[in-house]
């Protein structure tokens, strides 16, 4: 299965994924809150192929539930006292509908990626925020995959935290510098995308 490498890297995740876990969390986080249509307090966040669910703590007053299918990842996840749910990303449905579904670094377990999109669509009533390497995926063809589902509103903001090594200062203020930026993008790092539909824009 996919999922089973991680076992033996999940007691300590979140500490080894990241060079600087408190800086590249954080900024997901005000991503995941203000890309696209805002988040606001009491929402729900479903995070598919959460790890050990390291993102909910820099999620205050949102409902976190994440879904991990690996059972050593999402035990860790619960010894730290997040909410998560042992199941496949690609069958879970939530017991009720939430404002906001995410998905980080694991866009690639979609076993089909539009069916799993349309899936998400059944049950996301305000958006999809997930990342992207564009060097590995073209976004046209993931935004045609996305519109197949209904989101036909996307917002994709370059994301130029590190993951292993240590946060350069200024390097955030490039990413909303439009041509530097999109070299940047040739070279390293992601985009974060927020996908919604525009019948939910009031
Ligand atoms: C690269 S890690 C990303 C973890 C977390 N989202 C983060 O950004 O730190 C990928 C995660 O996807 C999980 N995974 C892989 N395939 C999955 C599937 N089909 N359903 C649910 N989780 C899956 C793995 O167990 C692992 O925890």
């Amino acid at each position: 299965m996919t999922w089973e490498k991680y076992g033996r890297k999940a007691e300590r995740w979140t500490e080894t994924a990241y060079a600087d876990a408190n800086a590249y969390l954080a900024r997901r986080a005000e991503l995941v809150r203000t890309l696209g249509p805002q988040l606001r307090p009491g929402d729900a966040v479903l995070d598919l192929a959460c790890g050990d669910g390291g993102l909910a703590d820099f999620l205050p007053g949102l409902r976190y539930v994440g879904v991990d299918a690996n059972a050593e990842m999402v035990a860790a996840g619960r010894a730290r006292g997040r909410e998560i749910v042992e199941a496949d990303l690609n069958a879970y449905v939530p017991p009720a509908p939430v404002e906001a579904t995410t998905i980080f670094r694991a866009i690639y377990y979609a076993a089909d990626r539009r069916a799993l999109l349309a899936h998400i669509a059944g049950y996301t009533t305000r958006k999809l925020v997930f990342d992207l390497n564009p060097r590995q995926y073209r976004l046209a063809d993931v935004q045609a995959d996305l519109e197949a589902a209904g989101f036909d509103r996307l917002a994709a903001h370059p994301f130029f935290v590190p993951q292993t090594r240590a946060p350069l200062p200024g390097l955030q203020l490039l990413e909303r510098s439009g041509p530097v930026a999109r070299a940047i993008l040739r070279l390293r790092f992601t985009l974060i995308c927020a996908a919604w539909s525009g019948r939910s824009d009031t």
